[in-house]
């Protein structure tokens, strides 16, 4: 009898707003005890300090998840890659993560993905996903959006990624920005194909207040 595989997902995150998105998807993977090779561009990096504070550095994301998400993210296991190392094991199709999301995802690295350009490991890894016809998930941010930056979603969308815009719904009446974030977080599981329960399923009326 064999054991089962652990599940390796790729995540990366880029420098557009939303980081609160990004800390959310990975704490939900690793208490699913999912495997994640974590890329952060160099914006990203930035957008997850001016955003969630001093603590959410790369270096110390796991210690700043167990403290704001719990223990149970320690389930799971995570490799940093550098963005700059397009060497490294995602940047192969022969590498076995089983899905890619973008989140939040730049229209800088929009554009990259939307025109194959593998300029750095974020792109090249999207890249594999889309030749290997593995889940690519896009949450592009940004406001109000260019003619280009509608483009390269369609661009995405045509090459099989799922457009998944960071657009939380408000009928499940959030309270707090976690409650905005588990929104976003639990349509980027579904869409890479894992169960959660990070909001409740439509019932088809708005739960009282
Ligand atoms: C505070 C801040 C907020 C930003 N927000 C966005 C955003 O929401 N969407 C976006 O596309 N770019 C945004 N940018 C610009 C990107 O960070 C910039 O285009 C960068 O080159 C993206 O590179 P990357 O995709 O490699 O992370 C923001 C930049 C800063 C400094």
């Amino acid at each position: 009898m064999s054991a089962e595989r652990t599940r390796s997902v790729a995540i990366a995150v880029t420098g557009a707003s939303g980081a609160i998105y990004a800390v959310r998807t990975l704490a939900a993977l690793l208490s699913q005890s999912v495997h994640i090779e974590l890329v952060v561009s160099d914006y990203g990096k930035r957008l997850l300090r001016d955003e969630l504070g001093d603590h959410a550095t790369v270096e110390n994301l796991r210690s700043y998840l167990a403290t704001k998400y719990g223990r149970r993210v320690e389930a799971g296991t995570m490799n940093v890659q550098s963005n700059r190392d397009l060497g490294a094991t995602i940047a192969s199709g022969s590498h076995g993560c089983s899905g890619m999301a973008i989140v939040p995802c730049s229209m800088k690295t929009l554009a990259g993905v939307a025109h194959g350009l593998s300029r750095n490991l974020i792109e090249r890894a999207a890249d594999v996903m889309l030749k290997e016809k593995r889940p690519l998930v896009i949450v592009p941010r940004e406001t109000p959006m260019s003619l280009p930056q509608l483009k390269n979603m369609v661009l995405c969308a045509e090459a099989g990624a799922m457009v998944l815009p960071a657009m939380p719904a408000f009928y499940q009446l959030p309270k707090t920005l976690d409650d905005l974030a588990d929104f976003m977080a639990g349509k980027i599981l579904s869409a890479l194909g894992f169960e959660h329960d990070l909001y409740p399923a439509w019932t088809g009326r708005v739960a009282s207040s």
